[in-house]
């Protein structure tokens, strides 16, 4: 029962593999969203976890990020892809746009976002959040499915669950963000407390309400673009998988060398 590529899945992916053996995972942080499936891909392990559970009973402030990324952890995983639906602050990035962001805004509160509360200061380096093999895998396996990514970007984080004001949504523009989300943090730092690589496949479903003229965004058109390309993203995702390293090269599984923890990672 083990794994070495995580997927954690977003609204509209609830299930990817194939022939699944699912365990359930206890963590000190509780079980994860969902139980885990397990399969493989080309010849991979792969472990998935549906981010807001199956039936999409987590809202973007109440999944257990901390548990999903442990349980990973626990079973194997070192790089983890997170498929996720995003708003675009760019009208040159329309729905159905891939973003491989390289950066990220968090403008989220009050969400647990380390696994080093006691027992010592642990600071890891998060100047680039996102996996540098994953993301050259990523844009590789788009081009090479003919879905020609934006191959950097600054995703923006916020709480939610609301959508963003049109004011709101213009300041993250101006603050230089590429597009818009809610779940993007804190998986990514959690990832990279862990010392596991992340790398976020960002699908825009719609155009955010600073950016688009008409009524602002609706979950139901944010579902209905990712239910268009859902197909597309399992392909890009069985894709990556296939070419991620066997042997990590990056520096994602040395955030945490030279640093005493409280405890052992799993
Ligand atoms: N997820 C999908 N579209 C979004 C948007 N416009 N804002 C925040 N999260 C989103």
């Amino acid at each position: 029962m083990r794994a070495e590529i995580g997927v954690i899945g977003g609204s509209g992916f609830y299930s990817f593999l194939e022939d699944v053996e699912e365990v359930e995972v206890e963590t000190p942080y509780g079980p994860p969203s969902d139980p885990v499936a397990l399969g493989t891909v080309g010849g991979r392990r792969v472990a998935f976890v549906p981010r807001h559970g199956r039936d999409h009973r987590f809202p973007p402030h109440r999944i257990p990020y901390r548990a999903n990324l442990w349980a990973l952890r626990s079973l194997g995983v070192r790089q983890v892809l997170a498929p996720s639906a995003v708003g675009s602050l760019r009208r040159e990035h329309g729905p159905g746009t891939l973003v491989i962001p390289d950066q990220l805004i968090d403008r989220t509160t009050g969400r647990e976002q380390t696994f080093y509360d006691a027992g010592g200061a642990v600071h890891v380096s998060f100047s680039d959040p996102y996996c540098p093999s994953g993301r050259a895998v990523a844009v590789d396996a788009a081009r090479a499915i003919d879905w020609a990514p934006v191959e950097t970007g600054t995703l923006v984080v916020i709480q939610g669950p609301r959508f963003s004001t049109r004011a709101e949504s213009l300041s993250y523009q101006q603050a230089g963000a590429t597009i818009i989300g809610m779940t993007g943090h804190p998986e990514a730092v959690l990832a990279r407390e862990l010392a596991l690589c992340y790398t976020s496949l960002a699908l825009v479903t719609d155009l955010d309400a600073g950016i688009e003229e008409g009524e602002g965004v609706t979950h139901e058109e944010v579902l209905a673009v990712f239910a268009k390309n859902s197909e597309r993203m399992r392909t890009l995702v069985s894709e990556a998988i296939t070419r991620l390293p066997e042997t990590r090269t990056c520096p994602c599984g040395h955030a945490l060398d030279g640093i005493t923890l409280p405890f052992e990672l799993p």
